[in-house]
């Protein structure tokens, strides 16, 4: 094995040596980032078969990979926190002990990459030598996660120079567990079938993973590292990892506000992140810039503000519903130089997918690879399918994106997919009510994970598949840090996914929600009206903004808000549930809201309605 001379860490190339050991491929690459290297790579996964190349005429230098089957989604329940005391990874994550982890994991990487190449991956989350920024290191001998790393993360041989001799970062070792024996023929979609492990250390922070080719099981940079890993960093160092979009909104006067909003996984963080503005915004100066759509890092400044940096440099979004008519900026993003996983192909060489804009197509061919029409009984793109695109070509990227300083936050927006109970829009009476309503946040569960779909789960804070220890410490760790900061965050809940009783969503969504988005910024410089209901503070209809959506009428808001007292007893009692599972650790406080909100709930009659308005 040749070491390139800017690998100057010792313990850098001691432990490439003993993986490369371990896992014994036929040979060993380290990745430069180059343009030339992901052109080679690309190539490589053409001539493969993993990657089909797009039509250039239509979609340049982009390509399509269909995963294997059972390989589509993150795998939860093959995920683990191997912390030193299973206490310490709670009650909501995997855990084994760390030593019989290794062991298995040492068995199973044993020969992993036989007839295979193993790549060395550098990567930064965050800009280059940025001092939030972390390095990682991902081996891998899968071309498809080379490819996807340089567009998801900062990527090449400069690494090595900030890491310098004795730098600090965060190994990753990746095999998709499929070696070829002697001679054996490869597939297009290499993966284990059978065996699965996303694995964290996090006292070591160290990240396995085994038999996954997709996604967050395999771009480890992503939700291993920058969640994972960097929530138990955060905790311990005093800053927030979390799942959140982070929005720039520049209102007609000029003033620019920034937003973290943190949505479940396929509940619209990218959509939000985008956000075109409704004609009467847009006319009046409103506009919206993304700093990032999946993932923050959020750190107290000096000036004892919070300032949140996007460590991505890449958006791994979810393609179906993706179109001109709900997401322009996305659809401006994926133009070109991207690469689209488990969507469809159409006869003219460009991708499809369900809610693409115009026509169905008369035939495609489906992620699965087979025929598809309209008359077909299987969607065409899994509904999982994602496009991987460069943040740069995000026509709305914030002028701050990049910027390793970050941007000022001064709200933090926190929504599920519920089809009932939880209203439009409202807003924590503080900070402590506030970590409250995240903690309890619940949501639909959608296809971004394996398993069943569509049923309430809690997802704290967006956060259950991606906290790195213990869900009650994280609650703790929340209250305390809003303790330590001077004009701290207002805090907001939101609810695009309402359905009326025939299932119809009562809120149009999409760009309408900056509708919303204005009453939020305008709360939190302390601008805007509202009135208190027993969940916080609420607007009335005449404190938003109706211009050009006349269709959506008072009554339709009323509905959108309203607060039912049995549904409400029924949701409290499963934030109970909750607290339940988490009782060794859970701050008291949390149990005192509860208690607050119910008694509240109580004192008020069945229906809670807005004061009538005075308009
Ligand atoms: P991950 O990348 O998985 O973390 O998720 P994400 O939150 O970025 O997901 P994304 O923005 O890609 O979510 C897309 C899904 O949300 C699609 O099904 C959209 O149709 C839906 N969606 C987004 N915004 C809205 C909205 O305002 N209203 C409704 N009804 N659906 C929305
Ligand atoms: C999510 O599931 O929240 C994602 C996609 O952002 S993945 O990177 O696959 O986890
Ligand atoms: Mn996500």
């Amino acid at each position: 094995m040749t070491i390139p001379e800017v690998v100057r860490h010792e313990a850098l190339k001691s432990w490439i040596s003993e993986a490369a050991d371990l896992v014994k491929p036929d040979e060993v690459v380290w990745c430069d980032g180059s343009e030339e290297e992901y052109d080679r790579m690309c190539e490589a996964l053409v001539e493969a078969g993993t990657f089909i190349p797009l039509n250039p005429e239509l979609r340049p230098n982009s390509f399509l990979a269909r995963s294997d089957p059972s390989d589509v989604a993150r795998v939860e329940d093959r995920t683990y926190i191997c912390s030193l005391n299973k206490q310490d990874a709670g009650p909501t994550n995997n855990w084994m002990n760390p030593r019989e982890m290794k062991n298995i994991l040492n068995g199973l990487f044993d020969g992993a990459m036989r007839g295979r190449t193993m790549y060395v991956i550098p990567f930064s989350m965050g800009p280059l030598g940025s001092p939030i920024a972390q390095i990682g290191i991902q081996i891998t001998d899968s071309p498809y996660v080379v490819a996807n790393m340089k567009i998801m993360t900062r990527m090449g041989f400069p690494v090595y120079d900030v890491l310098g001799e004795d730098g600090e970062f965060i190994p990753c070792m990746h095999t998709v567990g499929a070696p070829l024996e002697a001679g054996q023929e490869d597939v297009s979609w290499p993966c284990n079938p059978d065996v699965k492990y996303i694995v964290h250390f996090p006292e070591e922070r160290a990240i396995w993973s085994y038999g996954s080719g997709y996604g967050g099981n395999a771009l480890l940079g992503k939700k291993c590292l920058a969640l994972r890993i960097a929530s138990t960093m955060a905790r311990d160092e005093g800053w927030l990892a979390e799942h959140m979009l982070i929005m720039g909104v520049e209102e007609p006067s000029g003033q620019k506000t920034y937003l973290g909003a943190a949505f479940p996984s396929a509940c619209g963080k990218t959509n939000f992140a985008m956000i075109v503005p409704p004609k009467h915004f847009r006319e009046k100066g409103w506009r919206v810039t993304t700093v990032g759509d999946d993932i923050a890092w959020i750190k107290p400044g000096d000036d004892g503000r919070l300032y949140a940096i996007n460590p991505e440099a890449g958006y791994f979004g979810v393609a179906p519903g993706t179109s001109y008519e709900t997401n322009p900026s996305a659809m401006e993003s994926i133009k070109e130089n991207s690469i689209f996983t488990n969507v469809a192909l159409t006869d003219e060489g460009d991708v499809w997918w369900e809610g693409m804009d115009g026509d169905l197509p008369a035939h495609a061919i489906d992620w699965r690879g087979n025929d598809w029409t309209p008359d077909s009984e299987t969607p065409a793109a899994h509904p999982n399918a994602r496009f991987t695109a460069p943040a740069s070509q995000n026509p709305v990227i914030d002028e701050a994106w990049d910027d390793p300083v970050g941007v000022p936050i001064k709200a933090f927006v926190f929504g599920g997919r519920r089809s009932n109970t939880i209203p439009l829009v409202f807003q924590a009476f503080n900070w402590s009510y506030g970590v409250y309503l995240a903690a309890t946040m619940g949501s639909e569960t959608t296809a971004a994970a394996f398993g069943q779909q569509g049923v309430v789960r809690r997802d704290p804070f967006a956060m259950l598949p991606f906290a790195g220890y213990h869900m009650a410490d994280y609650f703790n760790h929340w209250l305390h840090f809003g303790r330590n900061i001077k004009d701290p965050p207002r805090i907001f809940g939101v609810n695009w996914f309402r359905r009326d009783e025939n299932g119809k969503f009562v809120w149009p969504g999409f760009g309408e929600n900056m509708r919303i988005l204005e009453w939020i910024v305008n709360r939190a410089h302390v601008r805007a009206m509202g009135v208190e209901s027993p969940i916080g503070w609420m607007p009335r209809y005449s404190d938003i903004t109706w211009d050009g959506l006349e269709e959506f009428t008072k009554a339709d808001f009323k509905t959108a808000m309203s607060i039912d007292k049995d549904d409400w007893d029924a949701e409290l009692l499963q934030h109970d549930e909750l607290f339940i599972r988490l009782y060794d650790r859970i701050p008291k406080e949390m149990l005192a809201i509860k208690e607050l909100t119910l008694s509240a709930m109580w004192r008020s009659p069945d229906q809670w309605e807005m004061e009538p308005d005075p308009t």
